[in-house]
């Protein structure tokens, strides 16, 4: 099998389709047909969706849904979450509502501060070279002032740099560490044209210096590039209420509920292969807002993850504390996202999620995207730890099993009535559907078509 090709990229559009389905698939019109249905009827909306990335054919479609009622700091907001797993926005509604009664959620942005590095390699006396950048930083702040002058004008701009030596790790290598502060962005290009920048200043700068020896001016650069792991760009979210205020609908005493639940916060601090599924299930609530909003998920979970293994061993993002019978549970974490920039202006639904969101600084951002985090995982532990996870989530995925079936609407609203007070395993529901067709399995659907 051969389907390598050159030039791809220079074909148009209708080029590339004639190719993909032609060398792709059994039925290429059936293909094209599913291609050409998840184009927007409107060819300038698609245009822009077209130039989001590169060698787009067609749109990928993830729903959009709202989790309403998160009270954050007083302010009653409705979250936009972009996910395809059932069960999410269902869960962060209820637990919205459920702290709506509690005081609802308090969110504080403890730093915002991120950070990049220029990577190079030098053979030669360090305290030396140390001594001369610190002498020199205000040649590196003159070299990056154009590139800095508009996020200056916003209050931001370069906070600080200094000489990281990491020659312990990895003989000659050293980075210049520069901190930023970038606003309502996330900045990644404003962070690495001033870290590439850096490293030509730093380049001329030994270079011209008598001070170097030869050795030591063929200081190699490697690579300049902002860092996506921002642990001084810290959100945290909280909740918390006596806890006899913890009764409602979890089916034991609150106390035992709220002994469950700080346990199961504990094992996932203290055991990877929990707290791994633990954040995940933090992460389902993260994500969600994080690609609503247009940001970077990808940045924004790996952020997380090395976050969460910032002891040296992978841990929980949330913990739990009882206190003179006060319930409290948060999460600190990091988050550098923004609201200008990238797709935010581009995008239709990430314009029409920002302005659901009332049009929010990049701070608030940070709160409710921490704070949709928090509630999800609430929501899964309450449910784990009374119910279990299936009574629920699979309530929510009955759905998609009966589409899958290509069930009527009749036929959905009488399963969905059957398994109102049962957990509809996957089997049990395809049983009943036959049931209802009198067959004994999907496959004779087939069969009669
Ligand atoms: P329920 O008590 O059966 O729901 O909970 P309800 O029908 O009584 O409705 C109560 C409220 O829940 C509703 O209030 C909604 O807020 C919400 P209302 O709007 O009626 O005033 N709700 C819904 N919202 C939208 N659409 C719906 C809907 N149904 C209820 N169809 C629920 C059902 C699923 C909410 C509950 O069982 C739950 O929270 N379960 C947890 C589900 C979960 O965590 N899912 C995440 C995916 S599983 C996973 O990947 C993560 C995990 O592995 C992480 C971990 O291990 O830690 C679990």
């Amino acid at each position: 099998m051969n389907k390598s090709i050159k030039g791809f990229s220079k074909l148009s559009k209708e080029g590339k389709i004639e190719w993909l389905v032609t060398e792709h698939f059994e039925n290429p019109n059936e293909a094209r047909e599913v291609i050409e249905t998840y184009w927007h009827a409107d060819k300038k909306r698609q245009k822009i969706h077209d130039d989001f990335i590169e060698n787009t054919i067609t749109n990928f479609y993830l729903p959009l849904g709202v989790a309403p009622n998160f009270m954050i700091n007083g302010d009653v907001i409705s979250m936009p979450m972009a996910i395809e797993e059932s069960s999410v926005v269902a869960a962060a509604s209820k637990a919205a509502q459920f702290w709506l009664h509690r005081g609802g959620f308090k969110a504080e942005v403890i730093s915002t501060k991120k950070i990049g590095h220029v990577h190079f390699m030098y053979e030669g006396n360090a305290p030396k070279l140390r001594k001369f950048i610190e002498a020199n930083k205000k040649q590196f702040l003159e070299d990056t002032r154009s590139i800095t002058a508009n996020m200056r004008a916003r209050g931001g701009g370069i906070v600080d740099f200094a000489l990281v030596d990491k020659t312990l790790e990895l003989d000659n290598y050293y980075q210049i560490e520069v901190g930023f502060e970038t606003c309502d962005s996330m900045g990644a290009n404003f962070i690495n044209s001033c870290l590439e920048q850096f490293a030509k200043t730093l380049k001329n700068l030994v270079e011209g210096s008598e001070e170097f020896t030869s050795e030591e001016k063929d200081l190699q650069i490697v690579m300049c590039i902002l860092s996506n792991y921002t642990p001084e760009c810290i959100v945290r979210a909280e909740v918390s209420c006596p806890i006899d205020q913890l009764d409602e609908g979890t089916g034991i005493s609150p106390a035992e509920f709220v002994s469950k639940f700080k346990r199961a916060v504990q094992i996932a601090e203290v055991e990877p292969y929990r707290a791994t599924t633990h954040n995940k299930g933090i992460m389902n609530g993260i994500d969600a807002v994080v690609i609503a909003t247009g940001n970077d998920f990808r940045a924004v979970e790996a952020s997380c993850h090395t976050y969460a293994s910032r002891s040296g061993k992978y841990s929980s993002l949330t913990h739990c504390e009882v206190e003179n019978d006060i319930f409290k549970f948060w999460i600190e974490i990091p988050l550098s996202l923004g609201v200008v920039g990238g797709i935010t202006s581009l995008h239709p639904v990430v314009k029409l999620s920002l302005e659901m969101l009332d049009h929010p600084t990049a701070e608030q951002l940070m709160k409710a995207v921490a704070v949709s985090g928090l509630a999800q995982n609430f929501a899964a532990l309450r449910a784990l730890v009374t119910t279990g996870i299936q009574k629920g989530h699979m309530k929510m995925h009955l759905l998609n099993i009966l589409n899958q079936l290509e069930a009527t609407k009749e036929e959905i609203e009488i399963v969905k009535n059957f398994f109102q007070d049962k957990v509809p395993h996957h089997s049990d529901v395809v049983q009943k559907f036959c049931e209802l067709r009198g067959i004994k399995s999907p496959s004779e659907i087939v069969k009669k078509k």
